[in-house]
């Protein structure tokens, strides 16, 4: 299979008039400096885009570290809620076809919530920035250069979304600003040389923006000193009818995607891409979650391949039939993993009262394909001194009314 050069500087190297374009107008991404955050009743309004984002405490870690709450709003009122622990989206409001505002994102009030030993102990990543390696690592084990690195193992004697302390528990430096398609909030954070056993200080960059034709985007920059696996994403759970529905299931979902990668017992791919054809995962046209879910043993939790693995394009539609919502998913990766929640068992009450039971949400986790610095056949995931890993993700939000 071809390989998908993701690196600007890789892109530049094969010598494509299209990607570089693409890397060049991601990178342009400007936030102004902000140092304070306007008070909180300018963005209330929601009246206007070049308002800079609010910021209230969301608590505070148990060594007494200040957390801080960010909120994004659009044009039209949108808003959209992140914490500087974990760089976590904890609220995303959108409106129904009624232009009705609901949270569509599973999540807690507090940073308390994000604490708590029950929400270590189930580990679902809400809506926390994923990193050094967003999915798993076989063994956590892989070479570079020759040498052998070994990385936190959490997931059945695997590593799972960075290890033992992942970037969803880091505490990010934030900084507010507006750009021309809305206003943004910078994160930053550095992963230093042999943190969680991964080579090489990496130094990452996340912009979120609300923008005014309502679509949060996330642009993730990384460089690094060292060769490392890098593999960024962010894992928001959304339910569309939030507050109208516990499950997903009705959802309507399609993904542009001819194969999937085929994972053993432990979710790590065996290196074989499976035509979706003829079975449970071919959502080339819109199915609903629940349609085939049985016949998918623990439910849905695979990397699709994207048809289009350059340039941005759709990773997935989405759209909720009692609420008219849709959501538009695009990516510059080549791959998605689909989760529909299988291991929320009901022990997290979230926000509202609301107890997160089986299927309470979905993810659309863009990324590189698991496991891929153990695979030589899938796209790489090197990133290398000198270079710079950029890759964008955005959730559009629409209504459909009938
Ligand atoms: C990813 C994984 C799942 C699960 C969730 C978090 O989506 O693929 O298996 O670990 O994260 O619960």
């Amino acid at each position: 299979m071809p390989t998908y050069p993701r690196l600007c500087v890789l892109a530049a190297g094969f010598g494509s008039a299209l990607l570089l374009t693409a890397c060049s107008s991601n990178s342009t991404t400007s936030q102004e400096a902000a140092t304070t955050s306007a008070p909180a009743d300018s963005a209330a309004t929601g009246a206007s885009a070049s308002a800079m984002p609010t910021s209230a405490s969301f608590g505070k870690t148990a060594d007494g570290t200040e957390i801080q709450l960010f909120t994004l709003t659009n044009k039209n009122g949108l808003k959209a809620s992140i914490s500087t622990y974990g760089g976590t989206l904890t609220s995303l409001l959108v409106p129904d076809k009624a232009g009705k505002l609901s949270d569509v994102i599973l999540g807690f009030d507090n940073v308390s919530g994000y604490l708590s030993p029950a929400f270590r102990k189930a580990g679902p990543y809400f809506g926390a920035l994923i990193g050094r390696y967003g999915n798993r690592i076989g063994k956590g084990q892989f070479t570079i250069d020759g040498k052998t690195y070994h990385v936190g193992l959490n997931n059945n004697g695997n590593s799972l979304h960075g290890g033992t302390v992942g970037f969803d528990q880091k505490v990010w430096t934030a900084k507010p600003g507006t750009s021309a398609d809305g206003e943004t909030l910078t994160l930053t954070y550095l992963s230093k040389d042999g943190e969680e056993g991964y080579p090489g200080n990496l130094t990452v960059t996340v912009v979120y923006t609300l923008t005014a034709d309502n679509a949060l985007k996330i642009d993730y920059t990384a460089t690094t000193d060292k060769a490392t696996p890098v593999n960024l994403t962010n894992h928001a759970y959304f339910n569309l009818a939030q507050g109208q529905s516990k499950d997903v299931l009705a959802h309507m979902v399609t993904i542009p995607a001819d194969r999937y990668t085929v994972v053993d017992a432990n979710l790590i791919p065996t290196g074989e891409l499976k035509p979706v054809k003829g079975t449970p995962f071919d959502f080339t046209t819109p199915h609903a979650i629940g349609e085939r879910i049985a016949q998918v043993p623990g439910g849905y939790d695979h990397n699709w391949v994207l048809n289009q693995a350059t340039g941005q394009h759709s990773a997935a539609t989405v759209y909720e039939p009692t609420t008219g919502r849709t959501m538009e998913v695009t990516t510059d990766e080549p791959g998605v993993q689909f989760y529909t929640g299988n291991f929320l068992d009901g022990s997290l009450t979230g926000k509202n009262g609301v107890v997160y039971g089986k299927h309470a949400g979905f993810c659309l986790e863009t990324q590189h394909f698991p496991d891929s610095p153990n695979q030589a056949k899938f796209p790489n995931t090197i990133l290398k001194p000198g270079e710079t890993y950029h890759t964008t993700t955005s959730y559009t939000f629409g209504v459909r009314k009938q």
